[in-house]
């Protein structure tokens, strides 16, 4: 477990809607409104330096869009996601300061002026209240944008912020041949001023994920490893360039069984004593039983459960969580359960979502409060949440 409080990344409230594609004909034709996925919908979580933090949940619950928001390869709908206390999604250009002050001092006084003429009190007071944000919002920007440190981080991010692919068969080169692969990051992102040392960083990776001796590997192409040695490759690649935070999904799916743990072992080893914040995203609970220090639960795009593994894992207090582990093979045979609980049908679609509690379908605990109510998480105690209105009833649990 880490000692360490540093936040390296810190998701707040963030949300991310698919929009759904029309066909041709109803698109032009029916006056439909527009239907969203609700991929990931409001969800908050911190992961710590040399923390790792897995999501779990059944497929299409939106563990991966989650991973590819803060690798800022898809741009939220809402919310904020901090990279060590900076929201590395905003570029900080002078374009964007320019749109912002004309937001803030020209198109937001021309609305207010008109709600004067048009609408009530109280939808001016709200549209003061959204100007002010609109100037405060500008003023940051711009602090930012003058913050040489600020864009000095940003420009670090390529560097900072490393991926490990699901499949190690197609995400290195074949062309390349193993010390290129791993020293291409360093070669690109110039870390170090001469080749010798690129090199001699190379086998010092190699030697760290296991490829041993690393003399015997650097030659070898693809083609000429085993599916975890290749994989062992990935992980070497990304640690290579001494990253702050990871994002791996699934990373062993692909693999034999047999080797799946020692690679995860591998990559836990190494995040933990490089301190380097790490997102395990993973449907299978036993795995992240072996890497997680902490896990959230999701469902439908929500975080239903968050806290620490050995606790959920032990004695999950959500219905949802309690019938995850009761469905798959047992990651603990000792572990406390109080019925093997089905979950009832399959994860429905993501655009109508149900009201009130989103599990309710499916939920053997359901009542009618629960398709009124849309719970929210709540601290059962410091650093462990629950989002169930029965939660304390079902788990017999006192005030
Ligand atoms: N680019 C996209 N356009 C539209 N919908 C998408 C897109 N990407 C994901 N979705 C939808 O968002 C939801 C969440 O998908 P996501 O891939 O994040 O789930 P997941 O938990 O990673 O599932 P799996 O375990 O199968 O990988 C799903 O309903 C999916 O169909
Ligand atoms: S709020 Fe109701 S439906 Fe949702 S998980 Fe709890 S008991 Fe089940
Ligand atoms: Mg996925």
């Amino acid at each position: 477990m880490s000692k360490s409080k540093v936040p390296v990344i810190d998701a707040i409230h963030v949300t991310k809607l698919f929009p759904v594609m029309k066909g041709i004909i109803e698109g032009l034709f029916k006056r439909s409104e527009q239907q969203y996925v609700h991929a990931v919908d409001d969800i908050t979580f911190t992961i710590q330096e040399g923390e790792t933090f897995g999501l779990v949940g059944e497929s299409g619950c939106g563990k991966s869009t989650t991973g590819m928001l803060l690798l800022q390869l898809l741009n939220r709908t809402s919310g904020t996601i901090l990279y060590k206390g900076i929201d590395v999604a905003s570029s900080f250009t002078w374009p964007g300061y320019i749109s912002r002050i004309l937001n803030a001092h020209f198109f937001m006084p021309i609305g207010y002026g008109l709600s004067y003429i048009f609408r009530s009190k109280e939808s001016r007071e709200l549209f003061t209240e959204v100007m002010n944000e609109a100037i405060k919002e500008a003023r940051i920007y711009k602090e930012n944008l003058n913050d040489k440190e600020v864009l000095d981080r940003i420009k670090n991010l390529r560097k900072e912020i490393q991926v490990i692919f699901q499949n190690p068969y197609d995400s290195l080169s074949p062309r390349f041949n193993v010390m290129d692969i791993v020293a291409e990051p360093l070669r690109l992102l110039k870390v170090y001023p001469s080749e010798a040392e690129v090199e001699a960083r190379v086998l010092h990776e190699l030697d760290s994920v296991g490829l041993v001796p690393p003399e015997d590997f650097i030659n070898r192409f693809p083609h000429e490893l085993s599916g975890g040695q290749r994989q062992r490759v990935g992980v070497a690649r990304a640690f290579t360039v001494d990253p702050k935070f990871i994002v791996a999904d699934e990373p062993v799916s692909m693999l034999d069984v047999s080797v799946r743990v020692g690679i995860l072992r591998t990559m836990n080893q190494l995040s933990k004593e490089r301190g380097t914040a790490f997102l395990f995203i993973t449907h299978d609970l036993a795995l992240a039983r072996v890497m997680c220090d902490q896990i959230a639960v999701m469902y439908l795009g929500r975080i239903v459960e968050r806290g620490p593994t050995e606790e959920i894992l032990h004695n999950p207090l959500h219905p949802y969580t309690k019938a995850l582990i009761a469905a798959v093979p047992k990651p603990d045979p000792d572990a406390h359960r109080t019925e093997d609980l089905p979950i009832i049908g399959e994860v429905p679609s993501g655009i109508d979502i149900a009201p009130g509690c989103r599990f309710n379908p499916r939920c053997i605990y359901a009542i009618e409060e629960c398709s009124q109510i849309d719970p929210q998480l709540e601290t059962v105690k410091k650093g462990y949440y629950v989002a169930c209105i029965r939660y304390k009833e079902i788990n017999k649990i006192k005030n």
